[in-house]
């Protein structure tokens, strides 16, 4: 798969089945990761791939949410390091959420499908805490992979003429 068909045909996936994405596959797509620009090689990502008594402690930070954490097999918290200086720390979440896509890209060409979710408990302090998110990171979200249940129909998108202009 090329990159343009990766980034066209890539879709949120909401429905998995059971299997859990392989950890082969999960250091292939964290070795890719690395590869994100960040400004001053600061590597500022973090990924924590849940296990088993991490996701009962998110589950037990937000019992009303409990039951969408079981919706994919295999979860991931994204976050990224902040320092307290403010350009610095506004470069490193863009830095994060390239890491994340590129992330998401590699493994739609792998056919593992994803869903990026930014649920209400990683704003707490007991859901930071259940998946070891440090005081000084910055949540991105919980990433969801797995094998696709069914197919999504992508969304409809604005065409470029509605967000670029080519300035004189
Ligand atoms: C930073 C970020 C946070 C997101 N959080 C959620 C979320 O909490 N719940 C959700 O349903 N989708 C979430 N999404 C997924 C978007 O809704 C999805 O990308 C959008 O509907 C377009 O669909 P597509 O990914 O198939 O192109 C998030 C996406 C991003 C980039």
């Amino acid at each position: 798969m090329n990159v343009d068909e990766a980034i066209r045909t890539r879709r949120t996936h909401k429905v998995y089945r059971p299997d859990p994405v392989p950890r082969e596959q999960l250091d292939q797509l964290f070795e890719l990761a690395r590869w994100a620009p960040n400004h001053h090689l600061t590597n500022p990502w973090r990924f924590r791939v849940l296990g088993p008594r991490s996701l009962e402690a998110l589950k037990q930070g937000h019992p009303e949410g409990a039951a969408k954490l079981d919706r994919a097999p295999t979860l991931v918290a994204c976050s990224v390091v902040q320092t307290g200086d403010e350009a610095q720390d506004e470069e490193d979440v863009a830095a994060g959420a390239c890491a994340v896509y590129a992330i998401m890209l590699a493994a739609h060409a792998r056919g593992i499908a994803t869903y990026w979710r930014t649920p209400e408990v990683l704003r707490s302090a007991e859901g930071r805490a259940a998946v070891g998110v440090g005081g000084d990171e910055h949540v991105l979200g919980l990433l969801h992979l797995g094998y696709a249940d069914r197919d999504w129909q992508p969304p409809a998108r604005l065409e470029p003429g509605g967000f670029v202009q080519y300035l004189d």
